[in-house]
């Protein structure tokens, strides 16, 4: 292609993901049945010859738009995932054009710069130490890795056991604990590291999914206590005050999930959830969640930044060691997206008081679903702290019935889970672009389809 065709053909792109931009709010949430079935046309055998980047983009366009699910607009309710900003979906695309290798940062100066000053951005947030250290990671799930990586070589080498050099085999044993809500993510990092899923203790929760601090068994100085800033379910925090003094003073490790409750701590009226947790030696969170930060975008940080490094960092005759932050020693990673882009355009067009305000804007309209379902008469499971909301309809098979209805019709969309044994439908209020009129549409087709369903 030449410039001028490659310039037809971004702007073409252009065009194509603008409008789909505006559409998002209108359309049907979850894609419909025809566009799930176009996606087959995808499935042709490899083609021997290539074909032109203008009809590549078109089958894209017209095959693969109808076949996402409209989380940018205001009425996604699934999971935990966030939309994207306006100023970060603009910086991704730049960010597209620029195409950095974020390793190192001489391949891309800009990119290690902003990875710098967001990481010093989320520190003053959140009150923890500005000399903490952090690697951007994929998510929460990487960055649960990173941070635990990070611990369990400060404590063994606190033994005398360099765990980069020697392994885990005749290590001095690490213990882990876990609340007994742990998010399925944090335990599939622990076994990624060899800490295995079955060897953690878990630690009784209340009805909320907190940890009982007082059931914390007899901590060691080879021991790591995960707790948690935001249980997915509930919402609900650990409490972290009482559990950091306690591992503390025994010399142990107290790692935070904080993959969306952590930004709570962003904003001075849910700033109390947060009591404790700057406490912490390393923290895990997600940008691509409340923060409404393009997918995809993870974040670890570490107090101990030499821990961090010793186990992260690597060396060649080729990479220069640098003399200031080399992102690539900080993460699992090696060439890597450059996402402090999208991250820093996020949080600058945000500000302090944006992301406080994003933080309320979402709670409020997590009361508000609550409220609505109250006052329909059905059973709101968890103190809505935050956002997230779980209701039962009845029993599993009519609140599963419920579940199946709301996303079949395509106003909203929300998910199922099964919290303490009953099973609900989870509402969790994560992007930036829900209205006040989202919710009242969507509760209104909630509603509907609860009362629909028959008893
Ligand atoms: C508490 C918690 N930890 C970890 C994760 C995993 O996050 P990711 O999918 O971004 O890796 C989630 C996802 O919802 C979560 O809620």
């Amino acid at each position: 292609m030449n410039k001028r065709e490659t310039a037809t053909l971004l702007t073409h792109a252009a065009e194509m993901a603008m409008r789909y931009v505006s559409e998002a709010s209108e359309r049907r949430v979850a894609p419909a049945e025809a566009a799930l079935a176009a996606l087959q046309r995808f499935h042709e055998p490899f083609p021997e010859s290539g074909c032109n980047p203008e009809e590549v983009l078109a089958m894209l366009d017209e095959i693969g738009s109808p076949a996402t699910v409209a989380t940018t607009g205001g009425r996604y309710f699934g999971f935990v995932n966030g939309a994207t900003l306006p100023a970060s979906l603009a910086a991704n695309w730049l960010a597209g054009a620029w195409d950095q290798n974020a390793a190192l940062r001489i391949m891309s100066p800009v990119a290690a710069e902003l990875e710098e000053v967001v990481i010093r951005w989320v520190c003053e947030a959140l009150g923890l130490p500005l000399d903490c250290h952090g690697g951007l990671v994929t998510g929460a799930t990487m960055a649960n890795f990173t941070s635990l990586a990070a611990a369990r070589y400060a404590l063994l080498a606190r033994e005398g056991w360099n765990v980069v050099e020697d392994g885990l085999f005749d290590a001095p044993p690490i213990e882990v604990m876990v609340g007994a809500e742990v998010h399925a993510s944090l335990l599939k990092a622990l076994n990624m590291l060899g800490m295995g899923r079955k060897r953690v203790t878990l630690v009784e929760a209340d009805g909320q999914g907190r940890m009982r601090a007082e059931k914390l068994p007899k901590l060691s100085p080879r021991a790591i206590v995960c707790i948690q800033a935001g249980n997915v379910n509930t919402g609900a925090f650990d409490p972290a005050a009482p559990i950091c003094d306690a591992a503390h003073e025994h010399g142990a490790w107290v790692h935070v999930d904080g993959a969306f409750g952590f930004w709570a701590g962003a904003s001075p009226r849910y700033r109390h959830l947060w009591n404790g947790f700057e406490k912490a030696d390393s923290w895990a969170t997600d940008a691509h969640k409340w923060p409404n930060v393009s997918y995809d975008c993870g974040l670890a940080i570490v107090r101990n930044g030499e821990a961090l490094r010793a186990c992260m960092g690597i060396s060649a005759a080729y990479l220069s060691p640098g003399t200031r932050r080399e992102p690539m020693h900080h993460t699992p990673e090696s060439s890597r997206r450059a996402r402090g882009v999208e991250f820093w355009a996020a949080l600058k067009s945000l500000g302090r008081s944006g992301l406080a305000e994003l933080v309320q804007r979402t709670c409020a309209h997590a009361q508000r679903f609550a409220a609505g379902l109250r006052a329909a008469g059905f059973d709101v499971l968890n103190d809505v702290v935050i956002n997230q909301v779980l209701v039962s309809f009845g029993d599993a098979s009519k609140t599963q019935e419920v579940i199946r209805r709301v996303q079949e019709e395509g106003t909203c969309w929300c998910g199922g889970t099964v919290w303490q044994g009953k099973t609900a439908m989870r509402i969790s209020v994560s992007s930036w672009a829900t209205t006040d009129a989202d919710v009242d549409q969507s509760l209104a087709a909630i509603l509907r389809a609860a009362r629909g369903s028959g008893d």
